[in-house]
């Protein structure tokens, strides 16, 4: 692979919203390393005691529960990933669900840091044109002269070219920007057009352990490219009513894949995220979730925090930004999970 560029810093331009906006309201990692929100969410003292007695309470539940996770099964037993003595080829997951907001983004870059603490090389490909992913890793997308686009509809753009490494080590990215949204319209015309994210991923197969391809919110052409590169789909989903509604097509269209483009594809897990352990509602979804998939459903939930929506802001995975945090615990017990399954 020919040298990667190298990653973005913040730009000091007035177009750096994220690199201005972390600087006025985000803590530093050494102020706030716990699950607490930082100062700006907190209206007064007591209101944050009132929240770390709540916390307290919750994880008193949960040690009380005799090693029941809030899935509502004992914790399976993972085993401590192995160490490697070479790389690839890579296993390719998909980050999949065509609802909006359900935790696609902040999953693939947080598993995938997680993966590389565990000695895994990861490449994480940001399909989906508003480049939330890139950006999620300090990269501006608009000022970015060749993207994953590039790569797929010209032949004659390596994918080496365009992958960069980020700040975490371990991690490389292919970046995405909104050209990406054309190359639906343009693909509809090529031949093999399911296959061409497979086609182009080829020549790196070799160089990663892990490729998570995070997805648009939308079952279209891009989507079904990524399902056909993919040896697995880890499905995030919101611990919320309206988020059990769509998964029922998602898995029909997961099936289709399966039958007509690629027979290899299996469903590595549903991740619950957003999950609140002080609601009702969020324990009635979740069983509800149990109780539809099973143990394809990770043990590892993903708690709803404000620490995620910060580590966007300063461009890195929650396991830098704040690595003693309980969101950073929980996706590196996702990563055993995924390389044990
Ligand atoms: N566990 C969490 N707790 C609280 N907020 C979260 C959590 N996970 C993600 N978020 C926030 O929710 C918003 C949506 O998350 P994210 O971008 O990861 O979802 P997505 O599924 O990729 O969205 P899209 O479908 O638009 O691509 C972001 O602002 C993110 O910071
Ligand atoms: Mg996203």
């Amino acid at each position: 692979m020919s040298t990667p560029n190298e990653p973005a810093k913040p730009s000091a331009s007035a177009g750096s919203a994220a690199a201005s906006l972390s600087q006025v309201t985000i803590a530093t990692p050494a102020e706030h390393d716990g699950d607490e929100p930082s100062e700006d969410t907190i209206s007064s003292r007591g209101r944050k005691a009132k929240r770390a007695k709540e916390a307290k309470d919750v994880k008193q539940q949960e040690r009380d529960k005799d090693g029941i996770g809030p899935t509502g099964r004992p914790y399976r037993e993972i085993p401590d990933p192995p160490p490697l003595d070479r790389h690839g080829p890579a296993l390719v997951m998909a980050m999949c669900n065509q609802k909006g907001g359900v935790g696609k983004t902040t999953s693939t870059i947080n598993l995938g840091a997680a993966l590389a603490e565990c000695g895994r090389r990861v490449l994480l490909v940001d399909f989906d044109p508003q480049g939330a992913l890139s950006v999620g890793l300090g990269i501006q997308p608009h000022e970015l002269d060749q993207t994953v686009y590039n790569v797929i509809m010209e032949r004659s753009v390596s994918i080496t070219d365009v992958i960069r490494k980020t700040r975490v080590d371990g991690v490389d990215l292919l970046p995405s920007n909104i050209d990406l949204s054309a190359a639906e319209v343009q693909l509809v015309a090529e031949v093999g057009r399911e296959h061409t994210l497979l086609r182009v991923l080829r020549p790196v197969m070799n160089d990663y352990d892990y490729v998570l391809v995070d997805c648009q919110p939308s079952l279209g052409l891009l989507t079904v490219n990524a399902l056909t590169a993919a040896d697995g789909v880890i499905i995030p989903l919101e611990c919320e009513f309206f988020s059990l509604r769509g998964v029922a097509l998602l898995i029909d269209t997961i099936e289709k894949v399966q039958e007509r483009l690629n027979p290899k594809l299996d469903i590595t897990g549903i991740l619950a995220t957003m999950y609140d352990p002080r609601t009702l509602h969020s324990k009635e979804v979740m069983a509800r979730v149990v109780e539809a998939f099973g143990d394809t459903v990770f043990d590892t939930v993903i708690n709803r925090t404000v620490r995620f929506p910060e580590t966007t802001v300063a461009g890195e995975p929650i396991t830098t930004w704040a690595p003693k945090s309980a969101g950073a615990a929980a996706y590196r017990a996702l990563a055993r999970e995924v390389i044990a399954r």
